[in-house]
């Protein structure tokens, strides 16, 4: 993995002007969130209150990936991130995590040529561990080499990932390299991370209500601006992604010091 330096000052996303029809007119085009990820949430409750099994509600989410996805397109977001699977989700029931894991693999294979024909580079982030059955890691390593010299959007699965491991895994490179404690300061560990190259979210997108972060990009969310619509996950929309990055614009980021 290149261990080049973090980059947090990426150039505003590119972008046809005028945006397609469909892109609310109040949205600054100067202001979209070079970075969005999203905590794809509530597919359980989704389908429970349909009286479904809860992987009818993570096969409903595949509609409204296909959408954000698209969304961000229009929008000239040049970097999505979708929290796919955790380090805590093995915890739920053997049935459910063999769906997951299947479901996963399949969604590459339905969708990655279709996304690749739209200029989207496909990455992922997590621990590719032994638990991560061994063809979805195939499906993973063959879904990056296929899309790797796309450059419209970067979309990455965080799949088997926590901001826990991730930090843990970084701070085992960095002792393992032998560089002095003196030497380590923030953008050292930045360099650690699964990946250095990406900038860091402008916005964090939690559906379903839910107000927390659940292990999510600890280290990278430190300045993010976060929004939880309601939505249930298989209902979110472009709309939706809309809506979010209007109310991101809202915002006024301060990184600790004072708005000029
Ligand atoms: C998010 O939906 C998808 C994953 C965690 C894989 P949930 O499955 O968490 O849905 P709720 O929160 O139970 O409704
Ligand atoms: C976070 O959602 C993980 C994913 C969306 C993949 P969870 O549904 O697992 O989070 P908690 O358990 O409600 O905190
Ligand atoms: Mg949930």
């Amino acid at each position: 993995m290149a261990r080049l330096g973090r980059n947090r000052h990426h150039p505003p996303a590119q972008v046809e002007r005028p945006l397609p029809d469909d892109v609310p007119t109040q949205i600054d085009v100067l202001k979209v969130p070079v970075h969005i990820a999203c905590v794809m949430d509530g597919n359980g409750r989704w389908a429970n209150q349909r009286g479904l099994p809860r992987t009818e509600g993570h096969a409903a989410g595949e509609e409204a990936i296909v959408d954000a996805v698209d969304g961000a397109l229009a929008l000239g977001v040049r970097y999505l991130t979708l929290f796919a699977f955790s380090t805590e989700n093995w915890r739920r029931p053997a049935d459910e995590v063999k769906f997951l894991m299947n479901f996963n693999e399949n969604l590459l294979l339905r969708r990655r040529e279709e996304f690749s024909a739209k200029g989207v580079r496909m990455e992922f982030s997590g621990r590719r561990d032994w638990r991560v059955p061994r063809k979805v890691l195939r499906r993973m390593e063959e879904t990056e080499f296929m899309t790797a010299k796309n450059t419209t959007l970067t979309l990455t699965l965080a799949f088997n990932y926590g901001g826990r491991a991730e930090l843990t895994d970084a701070v085992r490179q960095i002792v393992e390299s032998g560089i002095p404690a003196s030497k380590i300061d923030d953008r050292t560990i930045g360099r650690y991370l699964y990946h250095p190259e990406f900038p860091d979210p402008d916005l964090v997108i939690r559906t379903s209500g839910e107000q927390r972060v659940s292990n999510f990009l600890l280290w990278e969310t430190a300045y993010s601006e976060f929004v939880f619509p309601e939505v249930l996950w298989p209902d979110f929309r472009r709309q939706h992604l809309y809506a979010s990055v209007l109310e991101f614009q809202q915002r006024q980021r301060r990184y600790g010091g004072l708005s000029s």
